[in-house]
């Protein structure tokens, strides 16, 4: 029972693997009023899907496996879907000037406009949901084509960013009602890994100075969601800039959503530079699971992906080795990828961060390698908001 339902319509990773690479814990279902299976797709909308497309596909090495647009019938926008491992994601640009998503896009900028949930029973969900306060944005409904239906509805969350909720059980096409199978379009380098992530670990939401808890008492009143850590105040503080930062769950920990706000700090975080260019909150960084993040660092950067500079005083510091033990790679290998690593009581992990993918200061990625460990990186955010900070400060938003 756990693993069927652990398991989505999605996964070509398995259950075992999908244990640790996103640390999945056992979960009883009887009595989940909101029962999620997994994250059924990021959703993005960009200014240029065409353009961005090729980028999952030649820097994250993505595959394009569907695509709606004007060739498929959908005058309105462009829609190509990527897949990694379990991870899927959407890009969705407006081709008609009368496209909503250019609206969208002229507030935002390149980012999620949807975190969309695979759940087993979409009116149950929605029921759940509506009883519970939670705006339904879109009523359930069912789509249907040659591959059979798909049932969604949505609900709103932060900012203006939506959960759908679909269940594709009854459905065997690439994607939606209305996509074509595709092939990918950029060809991969040679030699290059299967894949470069297998999984989406997190997805990370900005919301405003003194709304945080509203939104974990919202995940957790709508959806069922339970906390799994909490860092406050001093845990994620640099001289300059703090943030709140609380985490919250499906029950075995398949979808994890922590909730940042910004901190009252010397001057301006990276929480209200975000707030500020994407125009209030949304999506902020997405984290990916890689089982090698040796590999997939060394593909990435060599595709031209940028990442955040950890400084020296990070590996030298005689401290780090007390702190994180013995860890799969040297510390000099580390230092060489500019790698972070934590280790809290359940293990150790391996983590990085890329600068910002867009024109905005807005949507980044996080690569992940969990050993055990269930956190976030708690020990690495004051190393790493320094090097966020140095970053801001070239920019002049500091
Ligand atoms: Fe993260």
């Amino acid at each position: 029972m756990l693993r069927a339902m652990a398991n989505s319509a999605l996964d070509d990773v398995s259950y075992h693997q999908l244990r640790q690479l996103v640390g999945l814990v056992d979960h009883d279902l009887a009595g989940d009023p909101f029962p999620v299976r997994a994250m059924d797709a990021v959703v993005f909308v960009v200014g240029n899907a065409t353009q961005t497309a090729h980028f999952y596909q030649s820097a994250f090495g993505m595959d394009l496996v569907a695509y709606s647009g004007p060739e498929t019938g959908n005058a309105e926008y462009k829609s190509f879907v990527l897949r990694s491992g379990s991870a899927r994601f959407v890009i969705n640009g407006g081709v008609r000037p009368d496209s909503p998503l250019l609206d969208h896009h002229r507030r935002h900028g390149d980012g999620v406009a949807d975190l969309a949930l695979e759940v087993a029973d979409v009116d149950q969900c929605v029921e759940h949901a509506r009883a519970s306060g939670a705006t339904v944005l879109t009523e359930p409904h069912e789509v249907s084509d040659e591959h059979g239906t798909v049932r969604l509805a949505a609900i709103a969350t932060y900012g203006e960013t939506r959960h759908t909720l679909v269940d594709r059980s009854r459905y065997s096409g690439p994607y939606l009602p209305g996509y074509e199978a595709r092939d990918r379009s950029v060809p991969k380098p040679e030699g290059a890994p299967k894949r470069l992530f297998q999984a989406v670990d997190h997805c990370v939401g900005n919301v405003e100075l003194g709304r945080m808890d509203e939104w974990v008492s919202f995940y957790h009143r709508v959806m069922g969601f339970v906390n799994m850590a909490e860092f406050v105040g001093d845990d994620i503080a640099t001289d300059y800039s703090a943030l709140m930062s609380k985490v919250v769950a499906n029950g075995n920990h398949r979808v994890k959503f922590p909730l940042n706000e910004p901190a009252v700090g010397k001057k301006r975080s990276q929480i209200d530079e975000f707030l500020e260019f994407y125009d209030g909150p949304g999506c902020q960084h997405i984290a990916l699971a890689t089982n090698d993040i040796i590999a997939t660092v060394e593909a990435m950067r060599a595709a031209g992906v940028e990442f955040l500079n950890t400084p020296d005083s990070y590996y030298d510091d005689p401290e780090l080795r007390a702190r994180i033990g013995e860890v799969r790679v040297p510390i000099e290998t580390l230092k060489r990828h500019r790698i972070l690593v934590d280790r809290d009581e359940d293990g150790y992990l391996l983590q990085i961060f890329t600068k910002p993918v867009g024109d905005r200061p807005t949507v980044f990625y996080e690569l992940i390698e969990r050993h055990g460990s269930l956190g976030f990186g708690k020990g690495n955010f004051k190393a790493l908001f320094e090097a966020i900070e140095r970053e801001q400060e070239r920019r002049g938003n500091l």
